[in-house]
């Protein structure tokens, strides 16, 4: 495939960063993943706006604007043949003579981008839609999980330990027994027909699939949506599990733990939030 590093465009094997890059040393860097279905970017402004306040946030001085990473991002669909990408984008501190914690001066970030395949789009339809198994476990990530930092090491710990377990994600919770979301998405129960979702601070991920589907339903008004404090206790007796990312969209949960989640099959508030989100999308 032909990839983005550093102003230039390349085969993925004519790629090189340098090992003392910080990315590579320390996961020093900022990452997205942006949904493109057949050219069309998915919400495009707001991961770059997340972006953006995730470089804030480490003091990663990079400054694209909106038209030039738009360029990236096009220019790597047309290269690559377009269809159903998910595009990768990634800001790292950039590479150093010497392996030293503090942020370095005068060191210029490393940008790269590349884009891999990701499935079509859910259609919202219970019949033929992926139902999804997940286990749980307490969440052991760091205090941060509001920057969208290439440090994943947490995150991939958390996702094998579902995966050696035969299931396709994991639901985190914290100490005091309340869901924060998954290893690589967030999290939503549904009980007597309200969508339940941790409110955002900083035990997870403000995720830009979150933003449209909270925005779509508050705009279409039929579904009653509540941002806060999910116990464990709430998700086990929950009628409907949901996990939503840029590349699965809303993806419906019907076993948790081994139990059925409410009657074990796909929720019917699933298929019209899917409906909306299919139809409302930005
Ligand atoms: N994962 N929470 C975590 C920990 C995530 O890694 C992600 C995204 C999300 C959902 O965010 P969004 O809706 O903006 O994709 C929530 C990406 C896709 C990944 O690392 O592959």
């Amino acid at each position: 495939s032909i990839v983005f590093l550093n102003g230039s465009y390349m085969p993925m094997d004519e790629a090189k960063i340098s090992p003392m890059d910080r990315g590579f040393l320390f996961g020093d860097g900022i990452y997205e993943v942006i949904p493109s279905y057949d050219g069309k970017l998915v919400g495009f402004a707001p991961h770059i706006e997340r972006m953006d306040q995730g470089m804030d946030l480490i003091g990663i001085k990079f400054g694209y604007s909106q038209d030039e990473w738009r360029a990236v991002c096009e220019n790597l669909i047309e290269k690559n043949g377009g269809g159903n990408l998910g595009i990768y984008l990634h800001v790292s501190r950039g590479t150093d003579s010497k392996r030293f914690h503090a942020y370095p001066e005068d060191v210029e970030a490393t940008v790269f981008a590349f884009v891999f395949e990701i499935p079509a789009a859910p259609v919202a339809d219970k019949a033929v839609a992926k139902a999804y198994k997940v286990s749980s476990t307490e969440d052991l990530r760091w205090k941060r999980c509001n920057i969208k930092s290439t440090a994943l090491l947490g995150n991939v710990m958390h996702f094998q330990q579902g995966y050696e377990s035969g299931n396709n994600e994991i639901i985190l919770y914290n100490a005091d027994g309340e869901m924060t979301e998954g290893s690589a998405c967030n999290a939503y129960i549904v009980k007597d027909g309200v969508v339940i979702t941790p409110p955002l601070d900083h035990q997870i991920l403000p995720g830009i699939t979150r933003l449209m589907l909270l925005d779509i339903l508050a705009k279409d008004g039929s579904i009653k949506v509540e941002e806060r404090i999910v116990t464990m206790d709430e998700v086990r007796n929950a009628d409907e599990i949901w996990l939503t990312s840029s590349s699965k969209e809303i993806a419906p949960v019907v076993e948790l733990d081994g139990q059925p989640v409410g009657d074990g099959q796909i929720g019917a508030t699933w298929e019209k939030a899917q409906a909306l989100y299919s139809a409302g999308k930005y």
